[in-house]
């Protein structure tokens, strides 16, 4: 074991008098998990090889091999064939050893003006800009799949709460595209993010730039990064763009465990407002009655590991000095499981989305319960001329007498009602109307079934 541990330090560096033990080797080591870059990093390294042979900083002869050399790597690790070694470390030692092994000394000159911890920076920040682009074509997914629903019921009442208290009818929805409001923020706030992920730190080398004539624009343009990175030393150090990204993240997640947590209650056969299509449900082995939410709870709950990633972020950077530490190399787990997480609840919500039955009877009941309209009745009062806060008074003796006997405000007669205020006429019964109220709520922003099918009209032209 010693000698092949001793052949491989041979291998790292003539400076080494001894070879790091089989456990710092693995705790050291990040192959297992950072040759997901592996795609990423061929291609920071082909853009580079052809900057440094247009600057002839390397031969065009090199340049070739070098092409010649990555796209046999980039068949193995296609093909499952390639070798990753522990005692490789990370996925670029990886493969720049195997290059090497390929093509000779071009693959030795690859890393000429170039440092891992650009070149790291790069991979992760190609990494991300795809998985950004990857999360907003699937927030478009879902935003799709909620307007559909919500059409479906832009006329479907049931009640609205505060406090998880009944407060006013609304459509169903209007409540669909509270959600859809939630998801173009986060799409937004996504392609917000990815300006400042789409810089490049290459060139940087290890921290303080590099002696080679580089043209650092060129590598740029060739990885469709908007700019260079302005500072070295910030290039090489910054991880803001990968907490940003967390961040963005972690909110999807909040909004989408938000979702989660109504969909649960809505399904409870106390409350019966919904079914979610078998298929993200399970049952239980002991009762045989039971159908759980299963998809809808696990989101909620991986909504906690997605936060907890950011807030791991943010420690790992708090106090490194600059520039490069391997602290950052604890960066990629987090970030990788942010997306693996993101990226499959989206896609599974959006295909939920079109499995769940809406029970718009019982949703009706609901919002026949609880005085859901007794703003409206207040509302009338105003535009009948009484101050807001006296109709509100009025309301309220209304409320606690229908409370008493056991109804609701319309089931009271005209006579009964008038004892609250003589303002009251005939025409009231519209208002307490479930449909009524809804209906009169017709502005920008407002539950109306009328505004519900602009709002939707408006996300469908926006995301077209
Ligand atoms: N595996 C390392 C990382 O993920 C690559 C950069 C290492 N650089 C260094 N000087 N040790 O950050």
């Amino acid at each position: 074991m010693t000698a092949q541990l001793s052949k491989k330090s041979e291998a790292w560096s003539a400076r080494f008098n001894e070879p790091v033990s089989d456990l710092v080797k693995r705790y050291t080591a990040s192959v297992f998990f950072d040759k997901r870059l592996a795609q990423v990093d061929i291609q920071g390294s082909l853009a580079h090889a052809e900057m440094l042979a247009h600057q002839n900083i390397i031969s065009q002869q090199d340049h070739a091999e070098i092409q010649r050399g990555m796209a046999q790597i980039q068949e193995e690790i296609a093909a499952g064939k390639f070798e990753w070694l522990l005692d490789l470390e990370d996925v670029h030692l990886n493969i720049e050893k195997r290059l090497t092994e390929l093509v000779g000394d071009a693959g030795k000159r690859l890393h000429t003006g170039r440092s891992r911890n650009d070149q790291v920076a790069t991979d992760i920040r190609l990494y991300v800009r795809s998985e950004i682009d990857n999360i907003v074509g699937l927030l478009r997914d879902l935003r799709l799949a909620l307007l559909d629903l919500a059409e479906k019921h832009a006329d479907t009442i049931l009640p609205g709460f505060t406090h998880m208290q009944v407060a006013q009818p609304i459509t169903f929805g209007h409540h669909m595209l509270a959600y859809v409001e939630m998801f173009s923020r986060d799409a937004e706030r996504m392609l917000d993010c990815r300006k400042r992920v789409n810089r490049l730190p290459l060139g940087a080398a290890a921290l303080a730039g590099t002696t080679f004539p580089i043209d650092r624009e060129r590598v740029a343009r060739t990885l469709d990064f908007e700019d260079v990175c302005h500072n070295s030393l910030d290039a090489v150090s910054d991880r803001d763009f990968a907490i940003e990204f967390c961040a963005a993240a972690a909110l999807i997640m909040t909004h989408v465990s938000r979702m989660s947590e109504e969909f649960v209650i809505w399904m409870s056969p106390r409350v019966g407002f919904i079914d979610i299509a078998d298929r993200f449900c399970t049952g239980s082995s002991i009762m045989p009655q039971k159908k759980n939410p299963d998809v809808p709870e696990l989101a909620r709950g991986k909504t906690g590991r997605v936060n907890g990633h950011l807030i791991a972020l943010l420690t790992l950077m708090k106090g490194q000095p600059l520039a490069y530490n391997k602290d950052n190399q604890e960066d990629k787990e987090p970030l990788f499981d942010t997306v693996d997480t993101v990226v499959d609840t989206l896609r599974i919500f959006a295909d939920m989305a079109t499995g769940i039955t809406v029970k718009p009877e019982a949703m009706r009941d609901a919002a026949l319960q609880g005085y859901a309209t007794a703003t409206d009745l207040a509302d009338y009062l105003v535009k009948k001329g009484l101050p807001f806060r006296d109709a509100h008074e009025a309301v309220a003796h209304a409320v606690r007498a229908c409370v008493d006997r056991g109804c609701d405000l319309s089931n009271l007669t005209l006579e009964e009602m008038r004892v609250f205020s003589s303002l009251i006429e005939a025409d009231i019964f519209e208002v307490l109307t479930l449909e009524g109220s809804v209906a009169a709520r017709n502005h920008v922003g407002g539950t109306a079934p009328q505004q519900v099918r602009l709002a939707i009209a408006r996300h469908r032209s926006h995301l077209n």
